[in-house]
């Protein structure tokens, strides 16, 4: 089965909401320039809550060729929950994907993978894709651990879910030593863990989930390394952060995974 790339900018927080109708604005021109055909790599932009609206706006009323996404959501459906945004909310917004459990999420909020597991649910349950984050810390690559790290992270963040709901959804998969760092895995670094963690969905939830889910890699990604890593057999996409807030960048990391 053939897997059609997702390339998603996170742009963490940054960009109010009349920067991100420029960006926007920005990458489609230049995605149009570069001949950008949608049905080689998915793009999407994955945005601050404030701008979400002005994006949709922006994406649908112009019929740009691209994907919109948020960067978290709340585990409950609606009430006395200050602060949060519901899975409800965002699929009223048309989006499209929705990250939960980013590395940033886990460290400065203490989200386990059991609340992770919880919002990918909601975000199914409302009809978005969920892109859930794993990923090892340093210390533990360093220890030679990371594989069974991530695979239990794995197991914990998709507990529950069935085999159709798994081929449907996305795995990021962010060496946290790599995030911001400019410190790239290399790309067989990349293909050991995308590679393990189809590895486990095949043995847990069967050959077509394994065969369907899109895994992305993501931690320094740029333009000038992108392809390699899209080499790789079980690398579907990345997950961009710093290289996202740069249009023209975007767009090349885009057309290059095309
Ligand atoms: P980076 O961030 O590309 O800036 O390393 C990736 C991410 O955190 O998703």
């Amino acid at each position: 089965m053939a897997r059609t790339p997702l390339l998603a900018g996170n742009w963490k927080m940054n960009l109010n909401h009349v920067e991100a109708t420029g960006l926007v604005q920005k990458l489609a021109w230049s995605l149009a320039d570069g001949r950008y055909e949608p049905a080689k790599a998915e793009a999407a932009v994955i945005v601050p809550f404030t701008d979400i609206r002005s994006v949709q706006t922006l994406i649908e009323g112009d019929k740009l060729p691209l994907k919109f996404g948020a960067q978290d959501v709340s585990e409950h459906d609606s009430g006395a929950y200050t602060g949060e945004i519901s899975a409800d909310m965002l699929a009223k917004l048309n989006v499209s994907y929705v990250v939960v459990g980013h590395s940033e999420r886990r460290e400065y909020h203490g989200e386990t993978d059991a609340l992770i597991n919880a919002k990918a649910k909601k975000v199914i349950a409302a009809g978005m894709t969920p892109i859930i984050c794993v990923g090892e810390v340093l210390e533990i690559r360093k220890e030679g651990r990371h594989v069974p790290y991530v695979l239990t992270q794995t197991e914990g963040v998709l507990d529950g879910l069935t085999p159709e709901q798994v081929g449907a959804l996305v795995i990021a998969y962010e060496p946290v030593w790599a995030i911001g760092t400019g410190e790239v895995a290399t790309p067989e670094d990349a293909q050991e863990v995308c590679g393990a963690i189809r590895g486990y969905v095949e043995s847990t939830f069967g050959a077509e989930a394994a065969a369907a889910v899109r895994i992305q890699y993501g931690g320094s990604v740029k333009a000038s390394n992108v392809a390699e890593i899209m080499a790789k057999p079980d690398v579907d996409g990345a997950l961009v952060g710093g290289a996202s807030l740069n249009a023209e960048e975007f767009a090349r990391i885009v057309l290059l995974s095309a």
